[in-house]
């Protein structure tokens, strides 16, 4: 079955670009419906129009209720008629009533191995702490900050001069091929959203990326 996607972003959307690269290349069976952003100068609304996908934003104005913009957030959403949504750098903590609306199909990437390191800046948080390895997670979101069930994850090495900008880069090679990947395999009913299934996991030598993949 082919997903139709509503995306969230906030920024570059380097991971919403993957997607749509993998779409085209027979890797993702989805759709791009519609991208939403909260920045009405989020680079990724470029990537989303040079490809013709429609995009809108709702700029979070100081003052504003959260469950206010929450409700609004979900009505906009709701217009791209998604089956499933995804949150690829979507910065902003959305309310309850936002949640509820899209429970259970709607997922997350982070840049770390939850449990570890939840929170804004998950990259930051792995370096400080002195851990080796590191990595990202696609989660299905529910009303806590990155504590969804997790679907699927992949590691990467810190290395030992890494900073934030060159171990993020690495994370989000890593992301670029998990995130496509979650969505054809929840396409194709190789995993459920209510239990992730991992068939398979190989390691990409040249950056030892582990990365969990899918039969297909
Ligand atoms: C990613 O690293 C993701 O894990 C985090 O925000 C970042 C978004 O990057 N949630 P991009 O906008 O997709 O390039």
């Amino acid at each position: 079955m082919t997903l139709r996607l509503v995306v969230l972003i906030s920024g570059k959307g380097s991971n919403l670009g993957a997607i749509a690269e993998a779409i085209d290349a027979g890797r993702c069976d989805a759709k791009i419906a519609l991208v939403v952003s909260d920045r009405p100068d989020a680079a990724g609304l470029d990537i989303a129009r040079s490809r013709g996908i429609e995009t809108q934003t709702l700029p979070f104005e100081k003052g504003i209720d959260r469950e206010a913009y929450s409700a609004a957030l979900a009505d906009l959403v709701a217009q791209g008629a998604p089956d499933l949504v995804v949150l690829a750098g979507f910065m902003r903590i959305v309310g309850k009533s936002f949640i509820h609306r899209f429970s259970g199909r709607m997922i997350n990437i982070h840049p770390s191995l939850l449990p570890a390191f939840r929170g804004p800046d998950g990259v930051g948080d792995a370096l400080e702490a002195g851990v080796k390895i590191t990595g990202c997670t696609v989660h299905l979101v529910d009303e806590g900050v990155d504590t969804g069930r997790i679907l699927a994850q992949a590691a990467v090495p810190v290395l030992p001069d890494d900073d934030r900008a060159s171990l993020h880069a690495r994370i989000q090679r890593a992301e670029h091929q998990l995130l496509p990947e979650v969505i054809h395999a929840i396409a194709n009913a190789k995993m459920r959203l209510d239990g992730g299934l991992l068939s398979r996991v190989t390691i990409d030598e040249d950056a030892c990326i582990i990365v969990p993949r899918f039969e297909s």
